[in-house]
């Protein structure tokens, strides 16, 4: 379980983060939503310890990150692994070296056994046939596939992934919404699910939770999210309307 208290977040004068508490329950996919510039993914840095709060307390599995030593700190974060909106892949590596790149850091494997864990992890994303393709011969919805592989390249209990469908049409993005749920099944691991594509939360997770101007306004499953009585929320989940009009020159 991953729990925030009063956790509040700076950069300078300005507060990005104000007051977020929430709950983020163990062996489920959990949505954070909200527009552009609301803080989601400054949430995320803070929960992979890329960022410290300013004030608050932040939990993981009842440890808590603020008062820990940073040996314990390093060991929780360790089990953290974090797919970037952009893949932050090595563009002239290749798939297979991309997805064994933190064995290689992290193990003493030798270079055979490098490739098979590799291709292990490729096939999981069916991507086996692509291990020897350079990354800048990828194509999008390839590239989330592989820092997907990679990200489970760190075997880790929490997996945390920010946009990873928001630059992908809608046939690659169903495709990354199974593979989301296809390893969720496979793995059992904690998701964490950074968005605002409220289609992508819907085809993955049942537990949603709304950032906005840096608070969370809402936190609930999707019966509640559809009857929130939040004019916000409401605007949020309004189905999309053609208001195409030709205009006049
Ligand atoms: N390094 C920084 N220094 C100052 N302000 C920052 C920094 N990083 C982010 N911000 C500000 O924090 C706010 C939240 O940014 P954040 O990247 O968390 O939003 P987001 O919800 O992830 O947006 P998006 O959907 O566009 O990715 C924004 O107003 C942004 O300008
Ligand atoms: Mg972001």
């Amino acid at each position: 379980m991953i729990s925030l208290r009063n956790v509040n977040f700076g950069y300078d004068d300005t507060l990005i983060l104000k007051n977020i508490t929430l709950d983020i329950p163990d062996g489920e996919v959990t949505a954070i939503l909200g527009e552009s510039g609301s803080g989601k993914t400054t949430l995320l840095r803070l929960l992979v310890g890329l960022a410290s709060p300013t004030s608050g307390e932040i939990y993981i599995n009842n440890r808590n990150l603020m008062t820990c030593s940073e040996e314990v700190q390093r060991q929780i974060h360790d089990k953290m692994s974090i797919v970037f909106q952009d893949g932050a892949l090595f563009d002239s590596l290749t798939v297979w070296e991309n997805v064994a790149f933190p064995l290689y850091e992290r193990t003493g494997l030798s270079f055979s056994e490098l490739r098979r864990e590799a291709e292990k992890l490729l096939e999981m994303v069916n991507l086996r046939e692509a291990a020897d393709l350079t990354i800048d011969r990828c194509s999008g919805g390839m590239r989330m596939r592989v820092a997907i592989a990679r990200a489970f390249a760190y075997y880790p209990e929490i997996i945390f992934y920010d946009e990873p469908t928001t630059a992908l049409d809608p046939i690659a993005r169903d495709r990354i919404c199974d593979l989301i749920q296809k390893v969720q099944f496979e793995r059992s691991v904690t998701s964490v699910l950074v968005t605002h594509q409220l289609s992508t939360a819907f085809r993955v997770s049942n537990r949603f939770i709304f950032l906005h101007k840096g608070e969370v306004i809402f936190e609930g499953d999707v019966d509640e999210l559809m009857t929130s009585k939040n004019t916000y929320i409401q605007r949020f989940i309004k189905p999309p309307s053609r208001t195409y009009r030709v205009m006049k020159p």
